[in-house]
């Protein structure tokens, strides 16, 4: 997690700075702090809290006025959020900021207080700026590529040598950074919308690839210390910074929401104008091999694996297994040649899914990913890449990423029952059409009535605590990632059961009035889960049904949220965007901070 930026150029480096950190606090808040080049000295601003409070002390401090310099947004990993835990931290002449984990930090620590070292922080990245300053000897470079092989994780790091004032460096290993180029300055960022503002032409940075950044040029070296940017590709962002921004909506999650009809669009247009057998043609020429699938991801991400695994089973009798990549990477799964597995990433960058890539490919497993961002290192390292296309997805918690995965499986779904034979070309048409029709469908979901009745509904459980969520099947699935929803931007304690299972224990917790959410769009096993509607309410638990078939206007349920109907393979998507607003509410009638919700991060850059 963490955010960078860097900034070597002829302005006011800490507004840049600041401003390039603005479009990164998604990566964490828990603290920042800028080290700007002035009259030959580096000097460190850094406190706790949100960027607005590092603002306010580079305000109060008469904003310094060096023009190179590097920041930082901190998610705290190692040492609690505080002061003296921000980055920048110095050690002898070097000063860094650091996203990652340096994992033999405590070894290195050690080592260091032996020689007589003194730290200040509790944090990891102070080992790695000793260890960078123990090898310096006035060759930038050399000291970095010597120091790399000791630091053992994953690392972006920004950093200025103090006799050095006119230059920032900056190398990684498995945690995202870019390096920009403006007219006479340069940047380095954890993400293109930190430097949006200035300049589209960025270069992705290769792992242990070292850049200097000086006088206004970005050279490239490799870990022998040769000159490699003639090799170095300059790419161009293809989205504007108004993309990147609110647009007018109170929170990106509320824009994010209603960018879903367009997002739906766009991927349903790109990919299934030539009929089931053409999907993904580019990305899986052959089919034929797949025999079984695995589906890798963490969170949201997961969710639609979930989702997928049930389309995919149904209707083209491939087994599918789904894992959270945390537990997969450890589980020493039975995964190799001949084996075809899904990674999906918004970010492309999380580290336990990447760490899960690296072992099945390690294993002989063929690899795509389905990923956002364009170039993150899941999209470099996959076999294949399906791109969801999304435009870059700024809250914490996903919306347009997460419809934009799931409409991806359901594509896939149609090619390989097409490949399988194992549905009617009647069938495939109908379910190609029916997916066409999505985006109008959200559109539908998220216009007034639907909006009224979620603002309503998030009034009602204002006073409670728990909240419970029931499905069978793919409405668990859609459960599941409606129950993630409402806990992380509204802190209400909510869980999902597979409905058939509440009776096994957590019935006991439904009492009077305790509001529960029922998800009901598949007709053939409907009956099954208005019985269970009917059991929580028999114990006083306040139902809100939200479904495409019990009922016109159901007397079984307290609230009723009617859905528009399609193919119930394709439920899901128009399920989860009602469920999506309601979380939203939840969480604005509560004042929280919708964007930024505590403790996450959107980018998982750390295991
Ligand atoms: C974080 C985000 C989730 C996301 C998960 C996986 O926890 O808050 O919204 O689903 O990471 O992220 P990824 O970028 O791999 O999809």
């Amino acid at each position: 997690m963490c955010g960078i930026v860097g900034y070597s150029g002829r302005r006011t480096a800490a507004k840049i700075i600041l401003k390039g950190l603005s479009g990164l606090e998604y990566r964490g808040y828990d603290s920042a702090g800028v080290a700007i080049c002035e009259d030959g000295a580096v000097n460190v601003y850094k406190t706790k809290g949100r960027l607005s409070a590092l603002a306010d002390m580079l305000e109060k401090s008469g904003m310094p006025k060096g023009s190179v310099g590097i920041g930082h947004t901190r998610w705290a990993t190692h040492g609690e959020p505080s002061d003296r835990n921000s980055h920048p931290h110095r050690q002898g002449k070097v000063t860094l900021v650091h996203n990652g984990i340096i994992e033999n930090y405590l070894q290195l620590r050690e080592e260091a207080q032996a020689n007589g070292a003194e730290f200040l922080s509790d944090t990891d990245t102070e080992a790695a700026a000793y260890v960078i300053d123990s090898l310096y000897d006035g060759d930038p470079i050399a000291a970095i590529s010597a120091a790399l092989p000791r630091l053992h994780g994953s690392y972006a790091f920004g950093i200025i040598f103090s006799d050095r004032t006119d230059a920032i460096y900056a190398v990684r290993r498995d945690s995202p950074l870019i390096a920009a180029k403006g007219v006479d300055e340069c940047f380095i960022a954890s993400d293109i919308p930190a430097v949006l503002s200035y300049t589209k032409d960025y270069y992705l940075m290769d792992t242990d690839e070292i850049a200097e950044l000086k006088d206004g040029e970005i050279t490239f070296y490799d870990m022998n210390g040769n000159d490699i940017t003639e090799k170095k590709k300059l790419l161009t962002a293809d989205f504007n910074l108004e993309a990147a921004e609110k647009g007018g909506y109170p929170h990106f999650m509320l824009k994010e929401i209603y960018e879903q009809p367009d997002t739906l669009r766009r991927l349903i247009s790109m990919h299934t104008e030539k009929g089931a057998g053409a999907i993904f043609k580019n990305e899986i020429p052959d089919t034929s091999d797949i025999k079984r699938i695995f589906v890798v991801g963490c969170g949201s991400a997961m969710h639609a694996g979930l989702l997928g695994k049930y389309s995919i089973e149904h209707l083209c009798r491939i087994p599918v297994s789904v894992s959270i990549a945390s537990e997969f990477r450890y589980d020493d799964p039975m995964v190799g040649e001949g084996d075809t597995v899904f990674i999906i990433s918004q970010s492309g960058e999380t580290a336990d899914s990447l760490a899960a890539l690296r072992l099945v490919k390690s294993k002989g497993a063929k690899v795509c990913a389905i990923v956002n961002v364009v170039g993150s290192s899941i999209a470099r390292e996959a076999d294949e890449v399906i791109y969801t296309r999304c435009g870059p997805e700024i809250a914490v918690a996903t919306t347009k990423a997460f419809t934009a995965q799931v409409l991806i499986m359901y594509m896939l779904t149609a090619r390989l029952a097409h490949d399988r034979k194992t549905m009617s070309d009647a069938f495939l048409d109908e379910y190609l059409s029916e997916m066409k029709k999505l985006p109008e469908l959200v559109t539908a979901v998220i216009s007034e009535p639907y909006v009224d009745l979620c603002k309503k509904f998030a009034v009602y459980n204002k006073p409670y605590e728990d909240y419970y969520i029931i499905g069978r099947g793919q409405d668990y699935a859609t459960g599941c990632e409606g129950a993630m929803k409402i806990k992380e931007i509204s802190y209400m304690h909510c869980e999902t059961y597979a409905a058939g299972e509440l009776k096994h224990g957590t019935i006991s917790l439904i009492t009077e009035g305790v509001p529960c959410m029922a998800i009901i769009t598949d007709p053939d096993i409907a009956e099954k889960s208005v019985s269970n509607v009917k059991e929580v309410r028999a114990r006083g638990g306040h139902v809100l049904l939200i479904t495409s078939c019990v009922g016109e206007k159901s007397d079984i349920c307290d609230e009723y949220i009617r859905l528009p109907e399609t193919n119930k393979y394709l439920m899901p998507i128009v399920a989860i965007v009602p469920i999506q607003m309601y979380a939203y509410y939840t969480a604005t009638n509560r004042g929280c901070d919708v964007d930024k919700p505590r403790n996450l991060a959107k980018s998982v850059t750390v295991e």
